[in-house]
Parts: structure tokens; sequence; C-alpha cells
């Protein structure tokens, strides 16, 4: 089969972010799927066409886009951030695994880019310095029951947690629903960062604490990483704070004490 596919990460934002192999795989395509805040990202290109869908259409654009390089054809799928992370290099194996046996034929690539928790992380130091995990709050694929296991397993175990789509119109309640969830594990000092449209021009990043952090801080577009005992903030004068998760273990386990430094 001669088509081709990739799954494309277009980072979080910022052009500067692209890198050389999702530059090129995208002025390479043909055809360029995805959503439509996404696509229109991408510089345009005379010849190569463009199918945008709504955010919440994955399934159906990688249908789309497989069955289109199927044809023949040079496609890629673009997505935000990372597309391996909460994104849509999943959603063409799902569906080239549930699909026509031909699709297994087609050369798939995925292309990884700057994912959100990540670009947020290096604009305050190092909070993911330390063992980490990443969480998605969207209860559409998966039921709040087991996103509520997860967050006591996460914050129990010490982990520092990016929270991955804290917030939409259709689910306001969520993320004050896991701050206290993470509360019932962790000390109100713990830190919590709040980073929205990360490198973009829009970019609002904030540094609070489990505490003071109010859920109406978080929309669509926000990621948010909260501490575990071992983050630490260092203040600086005429400096933002650096915020970060020393290497080594600080704290005994077991221990749901934070080692919160500074004034947030
Ligand atoms: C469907 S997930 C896609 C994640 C994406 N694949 C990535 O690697 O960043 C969408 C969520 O990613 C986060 N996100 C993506 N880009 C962001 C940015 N520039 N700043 C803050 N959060 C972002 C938000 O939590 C948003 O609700």
């Amino acid at each position: 089969m001669s088509g081709r596919l990739a799954v494309v990460g277009i980072g979080p934002g910022d052009p500067a972010l692209l890198n050389e192999q999702a530059k090129s795989a995208l002025a390479d395509a043909d055809a360029l799927y995805g959503y439509r805040a996404y696509l229109d990202r991408v510089p345009a290109r005379q010849g190569q066409s463009r199918h945008a869908s709504d955010n919440r259409q994955e399934t159906a654009r990688a249908a789309a886009a497989l069955a289109h390089a199927a044809r023949g054809a040079n496609v890629a799928v673009v997505t935000g951030g990372d597309p391996g992370v909460f994104a849509m290099a999943a959603a063409v194996c799902e569906e080239i695994e549930a699909g026509p046996p031909a699709l297994r034929a087609l050369d798939v690539t995925v292309i990884p880019g700057i994912t959100a928790m990540l670009a947020l992380a290096a604009r305050v130091g190092a909070p993911l310095g330390h063992d980490f995990c990443a969480l998605s709050l969207s209860d559409n694929l998966k039921s709040w029951e087991v996103i509520e296991r997860r967050l006591d397993a996460a914050a129990s175990g010490g982990f520092v947690i990016a929270l991955y789509n804290p917030a939409s119109r259709a689910r306001p309640l969520q993320l004050r629903r896991a701050f206290e969830r993470l509360a019932r594990h962790l000390p109100g000092s713990t830190l919590v960062i709040f980073g929205r449209a990360v490198s973009r021009p829009d970019e609002r990043i904030s540094i609070t604490t489990l505490a003071e952090a109010g859920a109406e801080d978080a929309d669509m577009s926000t990621v948010i990483i909260v501490g575990s005992a071992e983050t630490r903030l260092i203040d600086r004068p005429g400096r933002a704070p650096l915020v970060y998760s020393p290497r080594k273990q600080t704290v005994p386990a077991g221990s749901g004490g934070s080692s919160r430094r500074g004034g947030a």
C-alpha cells in the first residue's frame, strides 16, 4: 500500500517550539486532518487539502484520515502538543486495530511534539524533576470514579501530578472535586501551578497552593501541575520564583508533609 499517514505534534503553540520533523511532515502532506484551531496554526500550502473537524470527533477524524491514506495519499493528522498524550495517535491506533486488515499495511509514523505539562514545567523551573504522572480529568471516555481512584493513588504515592483537560463548559465542577480529593492526601501548602495557553501570546501562569487554588482559574486551555511533598519554591529578588522537585528524595516515605519554601 503506497499511502502514508503521519500523526504530527505541533507543540503547545509557539511556532518556535515546532520541531524540524514536524515541519517537514506538514509541508510534505497532500492532506491535513485536525481540529480547526490546530490546522489554523499550520501555514497554508497550495495544493494541500485541509479537513477540519470538531475537537470531539477524534474517531471519525482518524477513520477519515486513514481511509484517505489508504487511497494512496500522504496524509498528516495534526495535534496540539504531543500526539501520544491524550490525543490523536491513540485514536489512529484504535481505528487501525478495529478497521479493515488493509490499514495495517499503511506506513504510519508518529512525530512527537512538546506536550503541555513540559512546556509549563519549563516556564517555572523543574516541578517534574522527580517522579510524576499525568491524568486527564475528562470523563468522556472513562468514569469519574476511576478518575478519583487515580487521583487518590497518585497523591498518596507521592507523585507530582499534571492535570490535563481540567475543565470545560460541560464539566464546571470537576476540578473543584479533584482538588478536594487531592486535599485528602496532601497538605494545603502543596504547590499548584496553573498554565493557561502556555507559549501562546495570551499565556497566563500562576503559582498558588492547594488550599488557595480556585477551580475557576482553569479552562479548556489550561494544564495544572500539583506538586508533591518534595516540590518547593525558591523566591528570587526581582525575578519570578523557581518551582522545582529535587532529584533526591527529601521527605520520608509516607509523609504527606510539604517542603514548600518562600511565598507563592
Ligand atoms: C485533548 S488534550 C491534548 C494534549 C496535547 N496532546 C498535549 O500533548 O499537550 C487538551 C488539553 O491539553 C492541555 N493543553 C494543551 N495545550 C496547552 C497549552 N498550550 N497550555 C496549557 N494547556 C494546554 C489542556 O489541559 C487541554 O485541556
